[in-house]
């Protein structure tokens, strides 16, 4: 399993950009939004208050989209413009609740789907998913892994 994750972590070529602000990484996800391609899935992982929303609003703003993002955490996914998909799986219990909540459908509508706690979905997810990992490096510092 390690060596596994090895290779893969290996295979990957992660990069990695240091933002010093919320701002910094609202405007380095509008970027990295143009490296993504309708029906791409992007899990948000980090923890509370890492940044995972504040990448999905800059993401939203690189493809265009108008309306303002935010938190899903009650709603678990909001629709923006039919072409991306924010889920919040933070309440999710299991994955049985997930799959009644008809979360597997939204894979397969051609959007982009960006999953924060998506390890509370992992039987659910497409086998091919793009991660962005946020690490709190300070108060206002984040490492962000792409
Ligand atoms: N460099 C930074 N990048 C992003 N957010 C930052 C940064 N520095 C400070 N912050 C603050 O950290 C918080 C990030 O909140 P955000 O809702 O994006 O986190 P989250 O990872 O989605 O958390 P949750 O798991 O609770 O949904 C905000 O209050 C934001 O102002
Ligand atoms: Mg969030």
């Amino acid at each position: 399993m390690f060596a596994k994750n090895c290779r893969l972590r290996y295979n990957e070529r992660m990069a990695v950009f240091l933002s010093s602000s919320e701002e910094e990484t609202f405007r380095w996800a509008e970027e990295y939004a143009k490296t993504l391609r309708p029906g791409d899935t992007v899990l948000l992982e980090g923890e509370m208050g890492a940044g995972k929303t504040a990448v999905a609003k800059g993401i939203a703003k690189g493809l265009g989209i108008l309306e303002e993002v935010t938190s899903p955490t009650y709603a678990y996914i909001n629709s923006y413009e039919g072409r991306l998909f924010h889920f919040d799986c933070y309440r999710i219990e299991s994955e049985r609740q997930a799959e009644e909540l008809g979360f597997s459908d939204y894979f397969d509508l051609g959007g982009i789907c960006l999953i924060e706690w998506s390890e509370n979905i992992a039987g659910l997810l497409p086998e091919h998913v793009k991660r962005v990992t946020l690490k709190k490096r300070g108060e206002t510092a984040r490492e962000i892994q792409y």
